[in-house]
């Protein structure tokens, strides 16, 4: 394996481009092959048995690819495949999920832990289970939140109506006074401004896209696999359908232009 490779990061569709624009923010020398599963997003409210298999198409394609390590970038995929991924690979494999619960055990200060992300995400359990592991005392309220995706989508990030659902969302969590916040879907990010207003500074906010890309850092790092290249590395960015609107969101999410962008067909 060579420190030169690029690292594979994936995907339901444009979402996980938080999660790569945080490792280009953080490892800019390193290159990126990006699978956004396109054809077949939303994931959020599939399946465990589809998401998995899905999730096992798109390594194999990143492995074929030759890339150094897969980051699971979509939090409802790192959920329900994970593990499995790692049962099938031998590559590093790195999810959403651990870095973001490290990230809470961080930030909280009163145990009191919320926790955000698709209905599928929330009803793993994944984030509470791994919380509870680290510290069974935790006050835990996890909320499935799906209207937030499609309001991310529309760019609605500063609409009277996007603050509206947001407050009713996170009502209860206020009332319950939870200290800690955990953004556990790739969208949610782009909502930070929104919801630090609403929450003031009560609530610490837990991105898990950010911690992603220090938590790959430090795999890259004790793997010896970090590119020591002092050129900046490229994206190349992969979709199972292709739509004009694609490339607006990338670029939204990116905050930047897109290079490469090709649609392919991912063989089972
Ligand atoms: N990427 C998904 C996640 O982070 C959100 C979008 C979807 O439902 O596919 O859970």
């Amino acid at each position: 394996m060579s420190e030169e490779l690029p690292i594979g990061v994936f995907d339901s569709g444009v979402g996980g481009l938080t999660v790569v624009k945080e490792i280009q923010d953080r490892l800019p020398h390193e290159s990126i092959i990006y699978l956004g599963d396109t054809a077949r997003v939303p994931y959020g409210n599939k399946s465990p048995e589809t998401i998995q298999e899905y999730a096992i198409e798109i390594t194999r394609f990143l492995v074929k690819k030759k890339v150094k390590a897969v980051v699971v970038a979509c939090n409802t995929a790192t959920a329900y495949s994970l593990d499995r991924l790692r049962e099938l690979f031998t590559i590093p494999l790195l999810g959403v999920i651990e870095p973001g619960v490290g990230a809470a055990l961080e930030a909280t200060r009163g145990g009191k832990i919320g926790i955000i992300g698709t209905v599928g995400t929330i009803q793993s359990q994944a984030y509470q289970k791994a919380l509870l592991q680290a510290e069974p005392t935790l006050k835990i309220q996890a909320l499935a939140t799906p209207l937030l995706v499609p309001l991310v989508e529309e760019d609605w990030l500063d609409h009277p109506a996007t603050d509206m659902i947001l407050k009713e969302y996170l009502n209860r969590m206020i009332e319950e006074q939870i200290d800690t916040l955990v953004l556990g879907c790739t969208h949610y990010p782009l909502l930070k401004p929104r919801i630090l207003s609403l929450v003031q500074d009560q609530i610490k906010l837990v991105d898990s896209a950010e911690n992603m890309a220090i938590a790959l850092e430090k795999t890259l790092r004790s793997h010896d696999l970090l590119n020591q290249s002092q050129a900046l590395g490229k994206t190349q960015i992969y979709v199972t359908d292709f739509s004009p609107r694609f490339q607006v969101l990338a670029e939204r999410f990116l905050k930047h232009p897109i290079g490469h962008l090709e649609r392919i067909s991912l063989e089972s």
